[in-house]
């Protein structure tokens, strides 16, 4: 299909029913299609929305276009959860079907308050010139599912001083008063992220830029986010356009946080801010939403894909993944990501990984049933060594991940592993490591995407892998020495 403009805005009731159908069974018939993480139900998928928790269950949204995989009118997807692992598909809940949304029912956020949700975004509306008006608009959902938009915009536009690249707010309560984030860019095109305060979600009030950092930020700031975890304020943000020399990166947009000690509502401030550090060291991360969740837990979502890159599954017509859900911590001023304690749920037959590296060749291999597993690996850093996933039998192939004892640098090259695509922004992506740590290795694969949390996810590499032989199921250890302790588990599916 030639995807012009007016063919991605063209409006949802005007697709027909058998073509929507023909979507759903490219992405059922997919090998790629995952087992347990949230994919479209047709089409694309990008950000994460709404991540709360109301009415005794999760709550998670995402961006969709779901006539194929571009970046056409977008909405947001509902789904429910008991249990953060299986998610209950419900339906397009914000459609781009007002004045104020027309282009697209952008990124936003959601709260429990009182017996119904509420929910910021950014309605994205384009003139016949195709310049952009971006209004923040707000809505209800009920106990029932229904969700009911507010008639007039929040916010109408962005204060003095700022464009209309202006989205993607964040609403939280503070003490007692809801603030909102947003991200912005200044009219000499900085990239900024500005701060809202409201007494009742209703009327609301600039009280000015956050002061999170001394360096430019790019051209604009999307998806900001403002977590407190043991009382430490933590950003989380992605600087479109940030400059290489104030920290490197290769993927086309960055995901980064930073944190501080404390947060000063009056002069809106990180104070003693960290420098800034990326979320994820791997290939396909972006866009992380994160809160802070009734039980005491932060918890975070990201989008498995970027912008602007061809992916394999766009011939079949769709388009990405979600990230599986990650509890956030803080020890010695750094972000710690993990895997939340709920994905244990999916774990089936377990095969201990202990004894089985042969002496003579100091290899171990395991063959999987599928590429739907977690493995954990606690390995000795005096030598280096190399873990292939996603291999073919004689190791010729897969995704290698390769531990530099000189540098305490682990490197994830995809060069190999099945469809090459995204070439243009590198093969490889490293990380560093502490000298002093051992490595442990935790990594859940699931057919067309690998998220593996190093050291307890003091660092953590998302990538996604399109195989061409979906039995290329092998996993090779090789090199390393001394002490080596690695289980597996078959994973079920989502139910
Ligand atoms: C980030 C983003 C947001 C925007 C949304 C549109 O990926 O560009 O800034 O709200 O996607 O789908």
């Amino acid at each position: 299909m030639e995807w012009t403009r007016s063919l991605s805005y063209k409006p949802y009731n005007q697709w027909s029913k058998s073509y929507h159908r023909e979507l759903i069974s490219e992405i059922q018939n997919s090998e790629w299609k995952l087992a347990f993480h949230i994919l479209p139900e047709t089409g694309l998928l990008n950000d994460p929305n709404g991540f709360s928790y109301y009415n005794g269950e999760w709550h998670l949204f995402y961006q969709a276009y779901p006539f194929g995989p571009v970046h056409g009118v977008k909405s947001w997807y509902h789904m429910t959860s008991k249990n953060l692992v299986d998610w209950k598909q419900n339906d397009y809940v914000l459609l781009p079907d007002s004045d104020y949304d027309s282009h697209g029912a952008y990124s936003g956020s959601a709260l429990s308050v009182d017996d119904k949700l509420f929910i910021m975004y950014t309605g994205n509306v384009r003139n016949d010139h195709w310049e952009r008006h971006s209004y923040q608009l707000g809505a209800w959902l009920n106990q029932d599912m229904q969700l009911k938009k507010f008639d007039d915009p929040l916010i109408p536009e962005p204060p003095a001083g700022y464009t209309h690249e202006f989205r993607d707010p964040q609403v939280f309560r503070y003490q007692d008063e809801y603030l909102m984030i947003i991200g912005a860019q200044t009219e000499d095109k900085k990239g900024a992220v500005l701060t809202y305060q409201s007494p009742d979600l209703m009327n609301w009030h600039c009280i000015g830029e956050l002061d999170y950092t001394k360096e430019e930020m790019g051209f604009m700031v999307e998806c900001p986010n403002l977590l407190f975890i043991d009382e430490q304020p933590v950003l989380l943000f992605c600087p479109q356009g940030l400059d290489k020399n104030i920290k490197p990166y290769q993927n086309i947009f960055p995901n980064t946080y930073v944190i501080g000690s404390s947060f000063d509502r009056e002069n809106t401030k990180i104070n003693d801010v960290s420098d800034l550090v990326h979320l994820d060291e791997g290939f396909d991360l972006y866009a992380t939403q994160a809160f802070n969740a009734p039980d005491g837990r932060v918890l975070s979502v990201g989008w498995v894909g970027l912008p602007e890159i061809n992916y394999p599954s766009f011939e079949e017509e769709w388009a990405h993944c979600l990230s599986i859900v990650k509890e956030l911590t803080i020890q010695d001023n750094h972000l710690y990501q993990t895997p939340v304690s709920e994905m244990k749920d999916l774990r089936r037959s377990e095969t201990d990984l202990n004894g089985k590296i042969s002496e003579e060749q100091n290899q171990l291999v395991y063959k999987a049933d599928e590429n739907i597993y977690e493995l954990l690996l606690e390995l000795d850093t005096e030598a280096s060594g190399t873990l292939t996933l996603f291999a073919d039998k004689t190791n010729s192939s897969g995704l290698k991940l390769s531990y530099d004892a000189d540098n305490h640098t682990i490197t994830m090259d995809r060069s190999r592993a099945g469809i090459s695509f995204g070439e243009e922004y590198g093969t490889t992506r490293s990380a560093e490591i502490r000298p002093e740590d051992k490595l442990k290795l935790h990594i859940f694969v699931d057919r067309s995407v690998c998220e593996v949390f190093i050291n307890d996810g003091y660092r953590v590499m998302t990538s996604r892998v399109f195989l061409e032989n979906a039995d290329d199921t092998h996993v090779f250890l090789e090199g390393f020495k001394g002490a080596f302790s690695g289980n597996v588990w078959e994973l079920r599916k989502m139910n």
